[in-house]
């Protein structure tokens, strides 16, 4: 299994450039499954989960063809509306598949997602949702069934709680459902918001994305297009932290810093100088004392729960109390033990780590429990004193592209090993 080792104690300087979102090219990929026709698009990461879903989409019947950071995908037709565990279990996001399968064919056959390493993420609004459009589910053997013969039927789908694939699972479905559809308390990330661009592309009639209520007229078929998928803000974000907090000075190009307010305002309240150039350059030197700032997470354009475990590794190097609560998953503090053992002073308290700083952290064989929990070691470790080991390092290729080149161009000493 392969490791990062990290060297720490090295500021890092220079600038690095933002790949392309992976949580804004799944559902983009998952979208080409709604025509017959290509669909083209640019800017896409080179990370696992993008190839599971390529793999997927092959599955079901797709071709998918990938150059560079193209991807053309032509679901000409659909040979197995079906999302089977073996892809499902090893991610999540395959349930991205049910929404448009059972809009272009009126039947889809995806596997329940089981447990996840940082909370239950069942998929019941997906459903719940399907069910307002007129699908007929059924559960058995581990696989959602869902029916559509007559085809979907536009409705009112009011979230009982904001879910961001659940809004792009049921957009996708509505855009070819009969009728008018309403999506209230929709998820309002720039993700949603490039999904509802690309469709649009493709013919469909969407208002309201990236606000709380989206209106969907559907239509009978959507035609191919062309996009550019946006860029990665938690990626960035991990590198803004990453530069500030080895008391260096990082700029980080071809991301939108209108998709980090939130971080970049706790970013200054803990000290940091940041500046943004007017191409969107973003550049962030630490202060010689890191304040301590608390941080709750919410859905956008709140703190994004996507940076909590970064955030957590800057406050143990912050003078004082950072108190971090975590309100989008139950279960999302692996990350705080293995960073006690690198020296950090967390405590647990339910959806609370109250983080005491300053802490010396020293290098230790760490283990990688996901993909966020792994960015937040990796930082810790380029701070640390002496040798940080990282073990299970697939779970932080799963959605970030060759991060070890990209810090060791800008001076980490990382590297990967078997
Ligand atoms: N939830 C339900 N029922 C549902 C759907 C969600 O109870 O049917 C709950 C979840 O268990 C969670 C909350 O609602 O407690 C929000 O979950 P959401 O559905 O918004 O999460 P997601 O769509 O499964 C996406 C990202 C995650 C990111 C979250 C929150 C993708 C592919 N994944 O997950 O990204 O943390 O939104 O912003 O877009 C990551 O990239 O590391 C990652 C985990």
């Amino acid at each position: 299994m392969e490791k990062f080792l990290i060297h720490g104690g090295h500021p890092l300087h220079g600038s690095i450039c933002t790949s392309g979102a992976k949580n804004a090219a799944l559902p983009a990929m998952a979208a080409a499954l709604l025509t017959d026709q290509p669909v083209i698009l640019n800017h896409v990461p080179h990370v696992r989960d993008i190839r599971t879903m390529a793999r997927l989409l092959a599955d079901i019947g797709a071709e998918v063809r990938a150059e560079g950071e193209r991807y053309t995908i032509c679901a000409g037709q659909i040979r197995n509306p079906e999302a089977p565990y073996e892809l499902v279990k090893t991610m999540r996001a395959s349930s991205l598949a049910l929404g448009p399968l059972l809009a272009r064919t009126g039947l889809a056959r995806v596997s329940l997602p089981g447990g996840c390493a940082i909370g239950a993420r069942p998929i019941n609004l997906h459903i719940h949702g399907l069910e307002k459009l007129g699908a007929r589910i059924r559960q058995e053997h581990g696989y959602v069934h869902a029916e559509a013969p007559g085809g979907l039927k536009g409705g009112v789908i009011p979230f009982e709680r904001i879910t961001v694939t659940g809004t792009e699972d049921l957009l996708m479905a509505a855009v070819l459902a009969d009728g008018e559809t309403l999506l209230e308390n929709a998820a309002r990330e720039p993700e949603v918001e490039d999904l509802a661009e690309l469709l649009v592309k493709m013919g469909a009639h969407i208002e309201g994305a990236g606000t709380g209520t989206i209106r969907v007229r559907g239509v009978p078929r959507l035609g191919g297009a062309e996009h550019a998928i946006i860029p990665d803000r938690i990626e960035a974000g991990t590198f803004l932290v990453a530069g500030a907090m080895t008391g260096g000075e990082l700029e980080v190009t071809g991301a939108r810093p209108d998709h980090l307010h939130a971080l970049l305002d706790k970013l200054r309240e803990a000290g940091a100088d940041l500046s943004i150039a007017a191409s969107g350059a973003m550049r962030a030197r630490g202060p010689t004392r890191w304040a301590p700032v608390d941080v709750a997470t919410q859905e956008f354009p709140g703190f994004a729960t996507d940076l909590q475990a970064q955030w957590m590794a800057l406050c143990t190097q912050a003078h004082g109390v950072s108190v971090i609560t975590e309100r989008i998953f139950e279960n999302r503090f692996m990350h705080a033990l293995e960073l006690v053992r690198m020296g950090a002073d967390i405590t647990i308290e339910g959806s609370r780590a109250v983080v005491q700083g300053k802490t010396a952290l020293s290098g230790a064989g760490v283990l990688a429990s996901d993909l966020r929990a792994s960015a937040s070691l990796v930082l810790a470790g380029l701070v640390a004193s002496g040798e940080t080991v990282i073990d299970r390092v697939y779970h932080i290729d799963r959605g970030y592209e060759k991060i070890e080149e990209k810090l060791s161009r800008v001076g980490a000493r990382i590297r990967r090993v078997e």
